[in-house]
């Protein structure tokens, strides 16, 4: 594992590595003070984020290390007009490791191509989010023990929410997990994540009142505005969903409930007293994981940078990398673009 752009991409080894370390940091942070001592994290963020961003830091400096970076891309040479890929190899040349979030699909991704320091992909637009992956389903674990077998149910903006896409991905790799995808027609999951899952167990539900009732985890999402073309269309879809405690008194009490947050409205706050209610732990097991997965990658080191062919611009999804960058190669695998998975 060199860089992680898509959880799913992890083998199983890879995956119970991580879990058992961040479990280890986990019950005893001090034995890993100064495990990184000395390397440096450059957090290239071009989106708002606040848990996720200082979480990477925090895991940074716990481990010893320091970080360098931009919270705002206004505030960088972004702003003069520099490319993606320059700003990451400058980056590379700097620290021993890259955190990147970009609103564009594949950012990540085309980012691990130019640089030989792994890259970590803290969200690509409306396409994946790896890292909120991992500590979603490292808090499933800790409760239920195993992810195999649980009837998991995700509501909200499942169209727009990256959380949900490398979230219902990654359940792949499990065996036997029954999906209730609970949204309105408009806001249903995109067919590039539905083909991860064809042949699964899948129910396809439009009342959250009615499924509750099935559910061992409950994953709350926000409709994710900045996705929306108007805000006419976003108020359309706003407050449709909203977890309330009369909705709560028909789940089990084993149930629990996530959410990557920020929350806006689709939680009522009576919600967060409620023993089910995980979403600040699973919060701050980010910070655990996320250890974990810097441990791992600085320790890997760097790899060699490929030579590419760059080539013309062929990906229909105009949110995808390639149409926003020049000189990234043309990478189509098995018909599907390798950077934001649009079908070619
Ligand atoms: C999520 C994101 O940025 O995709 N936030 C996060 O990283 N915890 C979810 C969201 O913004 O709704």
């Amino acid at each position: 594992m060199h860089s992680l752009i898509d959880f799913s991409a992890l083998t199983k080894d890879e995956r119970e590595d991580l879990f058992t370390l961040a479990s280890s940091i986990k019950a005893r942070p001090g034995d890993y003070n100064g495990a990184l001592h000395g390397k440096i994290m450059g957090t290239l963020f071009y989106e708002p984020s606040t848990r996720t961003r200082l979480s990477f830091e925090t895991a940074m400096l716990r481990l010893g290390g320091g970080t360098i970076g931009f919270a705002d891309p206004n505030a960088s040479s972004v702003s003069k007009g520099e490319s993606l890929r320059d700003t990451v190899k400058i980056v590379a040349g700097y620290a021993d490791i890259t955190v990147i979030r970009s609103p564009v699909e594949g950012a990540a991704f085309a980012a691990s191509l130019y640089s030989d320091a792994p890259v970590i992909n803290a969200g690509d637009g409306a396409h994946l989010h790896p890292t909120q992956t991992m500590m979603d389903i490292f808090t499933i674990r800790e409760r239920f023990g195993k992810v195999d077998g649980l009837t998991i149910g995700i509501c909200g903006d499942l169209k727009n929410g990256r959380t949900v896409h490398s979230l219902i991905r990654a359940l792949s790799e499990y065996e036997n997990v029954r999906y209730v995808l609970i949204s309105t027609p408009e806001l249903s999951v995109p067919q590039y994540i539905l083909d991860c899952i064809a042949g699964r167990d899948v129910r396809f539900a439009s009342s959250l009142e009615e499924s509750i009732g099935e559910l061992d985890v409950l994953y709350m999402t926000r409709i994710q505005r900045e996705r929306f073309a108007s805000e006419e269309q976003y108020e359309k879809e706003a407050h449709v969903y909203v977890l309330d405690r009369a909705k709560l008194d028909r789940a089990k009490d084993s149930m629990i409930i996530l959410h990557p947050l920020p929350k806006v409205d689709e939680i009522s706050p009576e919600v967060d007293d409620d023993p089910r209610a995980l979403y600040f732990e699973q919060a701050k097991n980010g910070l655990y994981v996320r250890m974990a997965l810097v441990m791992r990658l600085v320790q890997a080191g760097r790899a060699p940078v490929g030579r590419y062919e760059c080539g013309e611009r062929y990906c229909p999804n105009p949110r995808c990398v390639t149409n926003h960058e020049r000189a990234l190669p043309v990478l189509v695998e098995n018909g599907v673009c390798r950077y934001c998975d649009t079908k070619v």
